[in-house]
């Protein structure tokens, strides 16, 4: 059988098409290139390129493989650009996953594993946050992918679709393939990176009257080799018959933006620049999730939780690709 990975051109898509062809599965990737790299493609994979919206290539690339699954990593991702253009984050995001969705039940493959996201949540009241926390986005990204979510269910009922929707919390680090090369850049890891190999003046340090340790903010972040692992138990949980699940990816422990800057300065034995300014609208003070239930339904357990190792790979990847998939990729 044979996997489809939609964004497998992106940054997780891409790591996550590496350790299925690992696995000795067939992969085929859909990815339309609008934030994505040819380059970061596996050469082992069948590249398409195209919507996930477009029917008929869905329809294509069913017929070439035996599909049986679908990983559905391709999205807009930038929460302050759905809050300028939320038409393109509804209709990318939500409609063309409809006709994704649509589009593969036509060809007969009833499994997905959806890349979700902590935003769905909005402003915790409680963290570590559980799956059971009310959602309430407070921006269209996190609307955009919230509506899969009750699309999803709503097919499973209905169409008997059914779904491992993975709500991811920071996604970081690299392999040695593949990395973080977004532009524009707005994750705090590369970010810090691109400051430590002076790519960039400074980083910008938003906010420090955060009610936690150091006054800025806390985030979980999650080394994208164990996103994938879960991805694969994800897989096969769906696989061998297993229920519909809303699972949280994290490792349940949270780091500060001045603890991200002091780990990179530590691995790379280089000064950050970096400034203070104001807070960000919407930003709360600390996002961590508890991944109890993906332990327990997957049995998944993180097998890189360290900051410094996660920070480590993401700075290895970027000296190996000075130029992102511009070069040496
Ligand atoms: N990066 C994170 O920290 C994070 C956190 C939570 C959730 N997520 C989710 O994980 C997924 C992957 O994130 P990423 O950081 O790898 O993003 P990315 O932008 O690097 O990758 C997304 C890929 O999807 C492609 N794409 C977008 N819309 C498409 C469409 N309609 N048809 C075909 N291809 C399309 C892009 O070209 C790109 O290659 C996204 O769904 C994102 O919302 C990411």
């Amino acid at each position: 059988m044979a996997v489809l990975v939609t964004g497998g051109a992106g940054y997780i898509g891409s790591a996550f098409v590496e350790q299925l062809l690992a696995a000795g599965e067939e992969v085929a990737v859909l990815d339309d290139l609008s934030r994505g790299h040819r380059a970061a493609v596996h050469p082992d994979a069948r590249f398409y390129e195209g919507r996930t919206g477009d029917r008929d290539l869905v329809r294509r690339i069913a017929a070439e493989h035996r599909l049986d699954a679908c990983a559905h990593f391709a999205a807009f991702a930038y929460v302050g650009e759905s809050v300028t253009e939320p038409a393109r984050y509804f209709d990318n995001n939500f409609a063309q996953a409809q006709v994704l969705f649509e589009s593969l039940l036509a060809a007969g493959v009833r499994h997905v594993v959806f890349s979700s996201t902590c935003a769905t949540y909005g402003v915790p009241t409680r963290v570590p946050i559980p799956e059971t926390h009310p959602q309430w986005p407070i921006n269209p990204y996190g609307w955009s992918k919230l509506f899969v979510e009750r699309l999803l269910e709503s097919f499973d009922r209905a169409y008997g679709l059914r779904f491992v929707s993975l709500r991811y919390f920071n996604a970081a680090g690299a392999t040695a393939r593949c990395g973080e090369a977004h532009t524009p850049e707005t994750h705090l890891i590369p970010l810090v990176l691109a400051a430590a190999a002076g790519r960039r003046e400074k980083v910008s340090v938003f906010g420090d009257d955060y009610p936690t340790e150091d006054g800025t903010a806390v985030r979980d972040y999650i080394h994208i080799e164990d996103l994938g692992e879960a991805h694969l138990l994800a897989l096969a949980h769906l696989r061998r018959g297993g229920e519909s699940q809303f699972l949280n990816l994290g490792n349940g422990t949270g780091y500060s933006v001045l603890e991200v800057i002091e780990t990179a300065r530590r691995v790379t034995c280089r000064d950050v620049p970096f400034e203070k300014v104001a807070r960000r609208e919407g930003d709360p003070p600390r996002l961590v999730g508890d991944a109890t239930r993906a332990r327990e339904v997957l049995g998944w357990t993180p097998r890189r939780p360290s900051l410094e190792a996660i920070v480590r790979s993401a700075w290895e990847w970027m000296q190996a690709h000075p130029d992102g998939y511009g070069s040496g990729a």
